[in-house]
């Protein structure tokens, strides 16, 4: 089984759902949880991540220099030698130190079409541009601000969504399916890593989302 690191600083609803995939869901068997890190010592996803029995760890980044910071995380992070780095809600740009520690190993969620949304406040955008739809993308992590090739897109439905909850609930809930099942696809070598130019030119057709 391939071991995974998840960074989070905040809730980790998306670390819960990685974590019931691998306990008994479409990650299992092939993926275990090495870690849960966060760069917020008292990030509520950590307390959850130990309700859950992950091996949990921490480091504040407050007031830290990024590069001196994360060269630290990665030693910390190579203490329980991950396969992958599953950043789920990580709300920090990684230094070019730690991209080339895990290099095409290191994976994003973002809330939206990352051609068209890079950054925070994703949910805010689409439902402030009244967007009929957004797209969750799932990404290998560059050294961009969500720029690296996509692995998995999935479409959410915003029609009819009239408050922002609404908007995130939708959003959420297509996120937590599509981050197990494209783990679950990389690991069973259905995934192509695709160069950032042929996906620039065919971005990957959705795939259906096994719940
Ligand atoms: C999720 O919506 C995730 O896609 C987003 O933060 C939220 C974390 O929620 N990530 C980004 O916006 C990255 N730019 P969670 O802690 O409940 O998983």
């Amino acid at each position: 089984a391939k071991r995974l690191a998840i960074l989070l600083s905040g809730r980790g609803s998306n670390m819960v759902a990685l974590v019931q995939a691998v306990q008994n869901g479409v990650l299992q068997g092939l993926a275990e949880v090495a870690v849960v890190f966060s760069n917020k010592p008292d990030a509520p996803g950590l307390e959850t991540a130990a309700g859950l029995g992950c091996p949990t760890a921490s480091l504040s980044s407050q007031g830290r220099k990024r590069a001196e910071y994360d060269a630290e995380v990665v030693e910390i992070l190579n203490h329980y030698q991950p396969d992958y780095v599953v950043l789920a809600g990580y709300m920090r740009i990684l230094s070019p130190t730690f991209i080339r520690a895990f290099a095409g190993r290191i994976l994003n969620i973002h809330p939206a079409d990352t051609h068209q949304h890079q950054g925070l406040h994703a949910y805010e955008w689409a439902f402030e541009n009244q967007l009929p739809e957004t797209k969750i993308t799932v990404h290998l992590v560059d050294e961009g601000l969500d720029t690296g090739p996509i692995l998995a897109q999935h479409p959410v439905d915003l029609r009819g969504a009239d408050t922002l909850g609404e908007v995130e609930r939708r959003g959420l809930a297509v996120e937590h399916r599509l981050y197990a099942n494209t783990l679950a696809r990389l690991m069973q070598g259905e995934l192509s890593i695709p160069t950032s130019e042929t996906a620039a030119v065919s971005p990957p057709t959705p795939e259906p989302l096994v719940p």
